[in-house]
């Protein structure tokens, strides 16, 4: 039965034993250098590896020594880490300021299986939806479900923001390869209407379904893109009400604000308050997903998130990996003082990876107070960003490699490509082993000015090294391989949060700007010079804006 859950220790972070320990500590290896470490123990490189689920971590190259990673495994334990992962996958209502369950893990628990949420087994809520996906998506694909005026349809835009459309975006692009070619994906996020109109200009209304996604069906910018497809569907198909059945369908939790914009519920495809936003791709956010690359591969999605899932619940802390990889990032965060982790993906399918990592990792826990509410003493979330190797190498690597700051970076690649062309695939993964080993060992003054560099040049040309990295590889991107790399991050967030003692699962913060844009909008409107109330930098801006509205009427 699910609980409210309370926070675990009452005890700051730093005042636990493992973090003084870890304060005296960081004092004695802080000018150790990665070319000493490995120089000093050949088999670093093999030991400060783990592997599992097919997904290897090399954490070698992060400055650490094994006394810091079994000071980082006690704080996991000193901080409650293990009670948590098993109140969170429990069910237990872990996201305590809103109340609620946190069970991404249920929307992959195979079927059969049983996880109680106020009395009732969502497991098999989750697999029903899932049936329903899979019978919807095999008649799209297959060209039973015909449009309004009996076309097949051979358009799809997903129309969501945030968790309801960048995890679609990232799993529609990481998944490419395996997607059904004859039908064209689009997704609309933005309130921009630009987004809309590039969105649809080459369409026809008559092959095209909409797929309005949002969990709460309030959020305004999904709600004005879902007004002006409609419209836009409506004016092209003769205005007939009836089209809406043919070419909307939606996904939310929230059947009632379904109903009223017009969409049949019969046409929805439901999810629950226990998922969050950011933890929802894999649930019927999804669809566009599973109408890409088809059923079958979208349960091989989710079985790889559940591989993941059982590794983290139950591997020993030391050879688990989200638990290391989340203990490295608190490690460089609070001890190292990097403000970003910058996610290099050497594999150009996976290009929208990090702008979707940057809502798990950021919204989860770009927080200021702890779970009991009081002002945390520490730095938390990290800003997370990057771009595809080897784009990013010739952009901002020049800064990781020589600015001022430190910036622990993750390069994950795989050893299949998915289309071999000649030497590729080699000169790819030469780059990115090169990135990491340069980062991690430089280029010392001796060796520059040994190839004869002039004195004047040998500063410019000195790499310090001594920068941290991650490298994840796999064998191939597939399905389950990319449900294992979600789940690896996903866990790895909650392991930070945890420590942190943050709510990693709600996302107050957001709300206060979605609140003043709406005072806001009729204000723009507003011919009534008089009635502005902002601070006077706002309502100049608004006045601005008014005039150049006017003069563009004109
Ligand atoms: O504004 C933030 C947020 O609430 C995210 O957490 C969420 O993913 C996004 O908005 C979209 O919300 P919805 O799916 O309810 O439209």
């Amino acid at each position: 039965m699910a609980t409210v859950v309370e926070p675990l220790t009452n005890r700051p972070l730093t005042e636990l034993p493992a973090w003084k320990d870890l304060e005296v500590h960081f004092q004695k290896i802080r000018e150790l250098h990665l070319r000493q470490l490995f120089a000093a123990d050949p088999e670093r490189g093999e030991r400060l590896t783990a592997e599992a689920a097919g997904i290897y971590v090399d954490f070698s190259k992060n400055r650490i020594t094994d006394q810091t990673i079994e000071l980082l495994l006690q704080l996991a334990h000193e901080s409650g880490l293990r009670a948590r992962i098993d109140a969170m996958f429990r069910g237990d209502k872990i996201n305590s300021t809103e109340n609620r369950a946190v069970l991404h893990t249920a929307l992959r628990a195979p079927r059969g299986t049983s996880i109680l949420v106020d009395g009732r087994n969502v497991v098999a809520e989750v697999h029903e939806v899932l049936e329903r996906m899979g019978e919807f998506s095999n008649r799209v694909r297959t060209g039973a479900w015909k449009g309004h005026t009996g076309k097949r349809i051979r358009n799809i835009v997903n129309i969501g923001i945030g968790g309801s459309d960048l995890g679609p975006v990232m799993a529609y692009e990481a998944l490419k390869h395996y997607s059904e070619r004859t039908i064209t994906f689009r997704f609309v996020s933005n309130i921009d209407g630009t987004d809309f109109a590039e969105a649809v200009r080459d369409l026809d209304p008559a092959e095209t379904l909409f797929i309005v996604s949002s969990k709460t069906f309030t959020t305004l910018e999904t709600m004005t893109n879902a007004q002006t497809a409609r419209a836009w569907s409506l004016n092209d198909l003769g205005g007939d009400e009836n089209a809406v059945a043919r070419h909307f369908v939606a996904v939310s939790t929230n059947a009632a604000e379904v109903s009223k914009f017009g969409i049949d519920t019969a046409n929805m495809f439901g999810f629950w308050d226990w998922v969050g936003g950011r933890y929802s791709m894999d649930s019927a956010i999804g669809l566009s997903t599973m109408l890409a690359i088809g059923p079958d591969n979208f349960r091989s999605l989710l079985e790889g998130f559940h591989k993941m899932d059982e590794h983290f619940r139950t591997a020993p802390f030391e050879c688990n990996l989200p638990v290391l990889m989340g203990l490295l990032t608190v490690w460089n965060t609070n001890f190292l003082g990097a403000e970003t982790v910058a996610v290099l993906p050497y594999e150009q399918y996976l290009k929208r990876f990090p702008a979707y990592l940057q809502q798990l990792t950021m919204e989860s826990n770009g927080k200021h107070v702890t779970l009991s509410g009081t002002e945390v003493g520490y730095q938390t979330g990290p800003i997370y960003w990057g771009e595809p190797g080897t784009n990013g190498q010739h952009s901002f690597y020049q800064l990781i490699h020589q600015g001022t700051r430190l910036i622990p970076c993750d390069f994950i690649a795989f050893g299949q490509t998915l289309n071999p062309l000649g030497q590729h695939h080699d000169i790819l993964l030469a780059n990115v082993f090169a990135q990491a080993e340069a980062l991690a060992f430089g280029k010392t003054r001796e060796q520059v000015k040994a190839e004869g560099t002039p004195d004047w040049l040998v500063p410019h040309r000195v790499f310090e090294g001594n920068r941290p990295s991650n490298t994840i590889l796999s064998d191939r991107l597939t399905p389950e391989a990319l449900g294992k790399l979600v789940a690896l991050y996903e866990h790895s967030v909650f392991t930070q949060g945890t420590l942190w003692g943050i709510d990693s699962f709600d996302q107050w913060g957001v709300e206060l700007g979605k609140v003043l844009a709406k005072r806001i909008i009729p204000e723009l409107d507003s011919k009534e010079e008089g009635k502005l109330e902002h601070d006077s930098s706002t309502n100049t801006l608004i006045r601005r804006y008014r005039k150049y509205k006017e003069d563009s009427a004109q």
